[in-house]
């Protein structure tokens, strides 16, 4: 099915627009407000972002493929991002990631049966001074161990 954005979501990506000189500037929010929508970024979410900036959609899959705050298969409903770059490997990042992998018996990119939990190991977050560090979904958790990694995934409902 054709993936159209929502009336409410079309007003959004106008007014962001409408903060830059020109549509191709506004290509990160309207992918945000798609990935909102969607869920993760599809080939059609691509071209009808593409559509509605009037922008090539190359621009599009360079920005989605760059970033890891954008998905581009389904993810669970709390994303869990390692990041095992070198500062966080320095203070045992992998420590971190091989106890998340067998808490959950999960490998990189994928979802839990119930679609709670997905994981993704990831490159520098920017957080390299709080190392190791790891995000769920928009917050970012640092100075962590194995045992505080677990904390704040066991309080997640
Ligand atoms: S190396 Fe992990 S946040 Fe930079």
């Amino acid at each position: 099915m054709k993936f159209q954005f929502t009336e409410e979501n079309l007003n959004r990506i106008e007014a962001a627009k409408r903060k830059y000189p020109n549509p191709l500037a506004a290509v990160m929010d309207t992918i945000y407000i798609a990935q909102e929508q969607n869920g993760y970024i599809t080939d059609e979410v691509m071209e009808e972002i593409a559509n509605v900036l009037s922008i090539d959609k190359v621009n599009v899959l360079s920005v989605v493929t760059f970033y890891t705050m954008y998905h581009t298969k389904p993810v669970g409903k709390y994303h869990i991002q390692v990041c095992t770059n070198v500062s966080c490997m320095l203070r045992g990042a992998y420590d971190i990631w091989e106890g998340v992998r067998e808490k959950f018996d999960l490998d990189n990119m994928h979802v839990t049966q119930d679609g709670k939990f997905s994981l993704e190991e990831v490159e520098c977050m920017g957080a390299c001074g709080y190392a190791p560090m790891i995000a769920v979904n928009e917050d970012f958790f640092e100075n962590l161990n194995k045992e505080k990694v677990f904390e704040i995934l066991d309080s997640l409902k």
